[in-house]
């Protein structure tokens, strides 16, 4: 089977890594990376150039299209790519609008009575304004549009929500992206993700995850794309799966296939857990990074054939997880996610992963003169799976450190709330 993946994150090169182990596939990535380049064949075709990436499947022929990225999703790369002829796992222009909208998604829960936080959408700040003054603080407020993890204000005073609406709506800092905004409840308790494989109107469950958005260990400093992750999460329990697919993923597939526009990709779900409780935050339309790559760490079985079974319509239960839980540490580039240096030299990698049993996956990497450098904020995605996280999380950390860049730093603590 020939697969064609858009993107060239760490999440990419995790599902080009897994898809590769399956017998016969043979896989191709458009733009992919460095270390991507170890398991697939690059293309230069960048993943917002939506006719480009057509035009190479057309020369591909391509059994399946995965795509990696929201962007492509969000302006209908699944779409072109179905238009085309090429089976593509990722949801249409829009049923992609669950991530690219949050107005949409807020709206769509409440028409399927989908546990949430209350919230109203506003385009208009004096009414915003009147409405966050009715609410009080703690607040939360938001873009609708995407805004690459930055577009979320949780303000504990009324002051800082209002000053939020305010410059989102004026386009100064998020454009058409803040032009809606929605003001939503703010709900307490600890955050975990969980993720369904989706056919339209039916699901196959890969579990749940929990990542580490704050770049400091103990959850400290400034948000980040987040700095590490572990799969299961440790809050995951049959009872509260069950809340998840019965009062989320069912109701959502529904609703979707109901209002014409049926869900075809991965649907992750952002979860609050509180006492026992779960609420859903948000869906993104897409693999979550780093979350993807413990995710990849744990299938078993042919998971090539499941996404290509969702691509279509006919989902079977090709694969499996593992019981094993699986880790990874981000290494990012020091300054991140401020200001940071590019170029700079990755040494050891080969061994460093040979050595520990890890996989080291590429985030923000580029090869210059016949080096790994950093390319991006977060760089690699050092991953292991073992019996145990403890057991995981040991392997990941003395492959990070035989890693050989002075520029880069990690967070120590990953998946501390599970150990
Ligand atoms: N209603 C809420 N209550 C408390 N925290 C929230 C709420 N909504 C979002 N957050 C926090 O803000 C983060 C980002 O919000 P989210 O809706 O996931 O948007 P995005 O991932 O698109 O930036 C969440 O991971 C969570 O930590
Ligand atoms: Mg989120």
């Amino acid at each position: 089977m020939k697969v064609m993946v858009i993107g060239s994150g760490g999440r990419e090169h995790a599902l080009c890594w897994r898809m590769a182990q399956d017998a016969g596939t043979q896989v191709h990535c458009a733009p992919g990376n460095p270390g991507i380049d170890t398991v697939a064949q690059c293309h230069d075709v960048s993943s917002d150039n939506i006719a480009g990436l057509v035009a190479l499947a057309q020369e591909l022929k391509p059994d399946l299209v995965v795509v990696g990225p929201e962007a492509p999703l969000v302006v209908g790369v699944a779409d072109d790519m179905r238009a085309a002829g090429f089976p593509t796992f990722g949801p249409s222009k829009a049923a992609a609008q669950l991530e690219g909208s949050k107005a949409f998604l807020k709206d769509f829960f409440a028409r399927h009575d989908i546990p949430t936080g209350a919230y109203k959408n506003f385009t208009n700040a004096d009414d915003a304004c009147a409405y966050i003054d009715a609410m009080g603080a703690p607040i939360v407020v938001k873009t609708s549009g995407l805004a690459a993890g930055k577009g979320v204000t949780v303000a504990t005073s009324v002051e800082e929500a209002k000053d939020a609406a305010r410059e989102m709506l004026s386009g100064a800092l998020f454009g058409d992206a803040g032009k809606e905004i929605v003001i939503e409840e703010f709900l307490d308790g600890e955050e975990i993700s969980y993720f369904a494989i989706c056919s339209g109107t039916d699901f196959i469950p890969l579990g749940s995850a929990q990542d580490h958005k704050r770049v400091g260990d103990g959850d400290t400093g400034p948000n980040t794309g987040g700095m590490g992750a572990y799969s299961p999460a440790r809050l995951m329990t049959p009872a509260l799966e069950k809340q998840v697919i019965d009062k989320m993923i069912v109701p959502t597939l529904k609703g979707m296939t109901a209002e014409g526009h049926p869900f075809h990709g991965v649907l992750f779900a952002g979860l609050m857990v509180k006492d026992g409780v779960v609420k859903l935050l948000e869906y993104n339309v897409r693999f979550g990074d780093p979350e993807c790559q413990t995710l990849m760490m744990r299938v078993q079985g042919n998971f090539t054939q499941m996404l290509l079974d969702a691509a279509n319509g006919n989902l079977t239960q090709s694969v499996t997880m593992s019981e094993n839980p699986a880790l990874c540490v981000v290494m990012a580039a020091q300054g991140y996610p401020g200001t940071y240096k590019k170029g700079t030299v990755i040494r050891n990698l080969d061994e460093a992963a040979s050595a520990t049993g890890a996989t080291i996956f590429h985030a923000g990497t580029k090869k210059e003169s016949g080096n790994i450098v950093a390319n991006g904020g977060r760089v690699l995605g050092v991953t292991a799976s073992a019996a145990s996280v403890k057991e995981a999380r040991d392997i990941a950390y003395k492959a990070v450190n035989k890693v050989l860049w002075p520029e880069g730093f990690c967070r120590h603590d990953i998946a501390w709330r599970a150990l």
